[in-house]
């Protein structure tokens, strides 16, 4: 693979939850667009990516061409426009024989695919794993990963197989990212049945977490699926939702209409605070500490000593939280850091609050609402 790319969790956009197949030139244009607008470039998001169903066909030759219709332009063109914004940009394929939305996938055009992408100027791949019968995952991504070093643009590549063959074991040297679940479903606490298949509420994407977080690093994250931010939860359950997301060092693709957010959702998308806590150069996935009465109490080690603290209520219900510093000191076991207010005093802030706490010699104490956090920002 790439080296040095992706040493923070990736930040972007990508088309799929808001829009599926639904994506033409135009819209990736205004989203380009409102990226800058929004503040959300500021923030650090970078990515355009265009999710399933952007492909016409393959021409006599091989080589794919975008649907005609809807990017009469060409890719080489909307690549240069979202360049030209200071953005980055992305496409999607498939390791097998069609996309997941059925279009031409790369199965026995790798080398190709990856020769066209880097001529348009394509900075990250996600690469499905719909119609892959007799491939092995590993073996059918390794594929990929040498046909980009080959084309020699570099390229993130996001490695879209849903968990099933342990991708967090071969992921690390393979691409900058993995998806360690089947996909999000746009809900707090549900699972979708799709019949032979199912998706993930938010709480059961973090919960499928567990297990995962040595496998993460700089260069190498695991991907929990791209954010429902702004889709129609709650104002409570999105902020929540991108609370774990930045506890977990998760990729933040956001997948809604950025064009035309309401202020509450954008506050949320570009908390500088929260996100700092995402961007941590340390690169250490957060993890659940404690849990108590629907409360679970999150930790993050981050660099020079702080740690971020996200208290989740998983109830409906409002929940009291009182939680004693002292008398909790914690080793964490990956990162070897230490948080022990015991014997170092430390600030406390609120990052949602975005209000000073005072210091570790109290307690903390709020009353969080259902569905919702109070996350925390603790430095010496
Ligand atoms: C399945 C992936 O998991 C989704 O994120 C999305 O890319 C769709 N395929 C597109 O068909």
């Amino acid at each position: 693979k790439f080296d040095g790319l992706a040493m923070t969790p990736p930040m972007g956009w990508n088309s799929w939850n808001k829009f599926a197949c639904n994506v033409d030139e135009k819209m990736i244009r205004e989203v380009a667009d409102a990226m800058v607008s929004s503040g959300m470039k500021d923030a650090g998001y970078t990515y355009i990516n265009i999710d399933d169903c952007w492909h016409g066909d393959r021409d006599a030759e091989g080589f794919i061409h975008p649907d005609a219709k809807r990017f009469p332009s060409g890719m080489k063109a909307l690549a240069d426009y979202v360049h030209g914004k200071g953005l980055k940009f992305g496409v999607y394929s498939d390791a097998g024989s069609q996309t997941c939305g059925g279009r031409p996938g790369s199965r026995g055009y790798e080398f190709q695919d990856a020769l066209t992408y880097a001529s348009w100027g394509v900075d990250y791949l996600k690469y499905d794993w719909c119609n892959t019968q007799g491939l092995k995952a590993e073996g059918a991504y390794e594929t990929i990963t040498a046909a980009l070093r080959k084309a020699g643009r570099p390229m993130v590549l996001s490695i879209c197989e849903w968990g099933n063959d342990k991708p967090w074991t071969w992921g690390p040297t393979v691409g900058q990212l993995w998806r360690t679940t089947g996909d999000i479903y746009n809900c707090f606490d549900c699972i979708n049945d799709h019949g032979s298949w199912k998706s993930w509420g938010v709480m059961q994407i973090v919960d499928k977490q567990e297990g995962l977080r040595q496998y993460a690093g700089p260069g190498h994250w695991n991907d929990p699926d791209m954010l429902e931010v702004g889709n129609g939860m709650v104002v409570n359950e999105d902020r929540a939702h991108f609370s774990m997301w930045n506890m977990l060092a998760a990729p933040l693709i956001t997948g809604n209409d950025i064009r035309k957010m309401s202020p509450a959702t954008r506050d949320i998308l570009t908390n500088k605070e929260v996100l700092a806590v995402n961007q941590d150069k340390l690169g250490v996935q957060g993890f659940r500490f404690a849990t108590k009465d629907s409360v679970e109490t999150w930790l993050k080690p981050m660099a020079d000593g702080k740690w971020a603290v996200t208290f989740l209520n998983r109830a409906k219900k409002p929940r009291a939280v009182d939680f004693d510093w002292k008398a909790n000191p914690v080793t964490d076991d990956l990162s070897k850091a230490q948080l022990n207010a015991a014997t170092t005093t430390y600030k406390v802030r609120d990052l949602w609050a975005k209000k000073d706490e005072g210091t570790t010699k109290k307690p903390f104490k709020a009353t969080v609402p259902g569905h919702d956090v109070a996350m925390l920002l603790l430095w010496k």
